[in-house]
């Protein structure tokens, strides 16, 4: 009995005890990972090519006889230990395993611009180093891209921007028969028959305090028209119940059957940038309902014909497009027009050679056919073929060509508010944060151009002055 007291007593001691130490080892450890002065070590550039010792592996990797240029995503993205892929005639190594760094084959590094970490690089960075840059996603999830500082420090890029090396502005649209379907298609009577409960304009949306100030624009047209809010964003209107996930909710039948029976639908992306498009604007296309466009300002380039949506950078004011919406919306005729492209097909020639010229698909499911590629694979390759002529060219004795990427493979302009008109003036709280990045994208770029060490906090407080 005494015994077994004892030992509890014991048991317990012995679990204070480690508890104590526990909680001790994780306010150490977490001290360290919060800590702002994270040093980044960049030692001289090109005369040091020791491997990493303080990753285990590290030092045989780097030994490893490969055949082969090495391309290393250093975002982790894929999930590729270590893969061989043929590229046509070529083949590239594909891996994540940062053991591989200072391989003397690693020829390019991968980065995924929504993780990009300014605290988390390949330095310092070698002379046959090669950044390549796929950034799909909307410029609200990392400013940094925006500045020419950035930019022109990769040498392979894939986003949204027709002019990136492996454009992917059609990211959201899986084919021009998907978009031409007309099964959802209500004729103008049908639709007008839905006003008596329905308004004429539907907004969807969750995510309410964005960079393109979408949600002042439409408060600010509820004065003149009818609008009806299905997101949590001034929301006034209920969804049914399985139409609420907001994944499976919007590729669902009966969602998409309900803004059909719209005459318009609001297309707002989250952030404006020329060539963000995304399946805001494809849905209703592909439904028969006239999207109001805010978003890329170049969007028309790829709108199935010439007329097919409204833009709100046409109008003045927010005045101007409500008279303009309520026009359309007694005007059966006119309202048609921006409808006849569903009974002619697509007419945009240029659309029409983007989509021919594309050699991935991007189809709903995310899934490609048998033997089809999907964009990221398709961009590996683009950079894999590129190494290689490089590598050819070298073996030849000719000069290598030069890949260097600019502002315009993804630069998107600084955000701006509405004013009370619905006129794009005032800046706001995101404009900030994009001069914010400015700036860090001019200290990381100076860094790195010399070779220095910095710590975060000399990356905040930089000040350039000239050497
Ligand atoms: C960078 O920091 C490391 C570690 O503190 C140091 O060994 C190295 O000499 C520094 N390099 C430069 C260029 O200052
Ligand atoms: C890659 O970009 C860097 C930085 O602009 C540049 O110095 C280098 O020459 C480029 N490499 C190639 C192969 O074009």
């Amino acid at each position: 009995m005494f015994v077994l007291i004892a030992r509890q007593c014991l048991l317990r001691y012995f679990l204070v005890v480690f508890l104590v130490v526990f909680v001790i080892i994780m306010i150490i450890g977490f001290s360290i990972f919060t800590t702002e002065d994270h040093e980044v070590f960049i030692n001289e550039p090109i005369l040091h090519d020791e491997p990493d010792h303080h990753e285990a592996g590290a030092a045989d990797a780097i030994k490893e006889s490969i055949k082969h240029p090495i391309i290393m995503w250093w975002s982790k993205f894929t999930g590729q230990k270590y893969e061989e892929r043929v590229c046509g005639d070529v083949t590239c190594v594909f891996t994540e395993d940062r053991h591989y760094k200072n391989h003397p084959n690693t020829k390019v590094f991968m980065f995924y611009g929504s993780d990009f970490n300014v605290n988390d690089l390949p330095l310092p960075r070698k002379p046959h180093h090669e950044w390549a840059l796929f950034h799909e996603e909307s410029p609200k999830n990392n400013y940094l891209f925006s500045h020419a500082d950035i930019m022109t420090m990769f040498n392979h890029t894939c986003t949204f921007k027709r002019e990136s090396d492996y454009s992917i502005t059609t990211q959201h649209l899986p084919t021009l028969d998907w978009l031409e379907d007309t099964q959802y298609l209500l004729s103008t009577g049908t639709k007008n028959s839905y006003l008596d409960e329905l308004a004429p304009i539907m907004y969807v949306h969750s995510d309410c305090d964005t960079p393109s100030d979408r949600d002042t624009y439409i408060s600010l047209l509820q004065k003149y028209i009818k609008v009806d809010s299905y997101g949590t964003c001034l929301h006034n209107k209920d969804l049914p119940q399985h139409l609420i996930d907001p994944i499976k909710g919007m590729l669902h039948k009966d969602f998409l059957n309900l803004v059909a029976r719209y005459k318009f639908a609001f297309s707002m992306e989250n952030g404006i940038c020329d060539d963000y498009i995304t399946e805001k604007l494809w849905r209703p296309l592909m439904v028969g309902t006239v999207p109001v466009v805010l978003g890329s300002s170049k969007v028309q380039d790829f709108l199935p014909a010439h007329k097919s949506a409204i833009l709100i950078n046409e109008f003045k004011t927010v005045e101007d497009l409500a008279k303009q919406l309520l026009f359309l919306n007694s005007n059966d005729a006119e309202y048609e027009q921006y409808l006849r492209w569903k009974k002619t097909g697509v007419t945009n020639k240029y659309l029409k050679k983007v989509m021919r010229d594309r050699e991935w698909e991007a189809p709903l499911d995310g899934l490609p056919s048998d033997g089809g590629i999907n964009f990221i694979e398709g961009f590996e390759c683009f950079v894999c073929k590129r190494t290689h002529e490089n590598l050819r060219l070298l073996k030849e004795g000719k000069p290598q060509k030069l890949f260097q990427a600019s502002l315009e493979h993804y630069g998107c302009p600084m955000p701006v508010r509405f004013n009370s008109l619905g006129q794009r003036v005032d800046s706001s709280d995101w404009a900030h944060e994009w001069h914010e990045k400015q700036k860090i994208a001019k200290a990381l770029r100076y860094y790195i151009d010399r070779g220095k060490n910095f710590t975060l906090k000399e990356l905040h407080e930089f000040k350039y002055t000239p050497d």
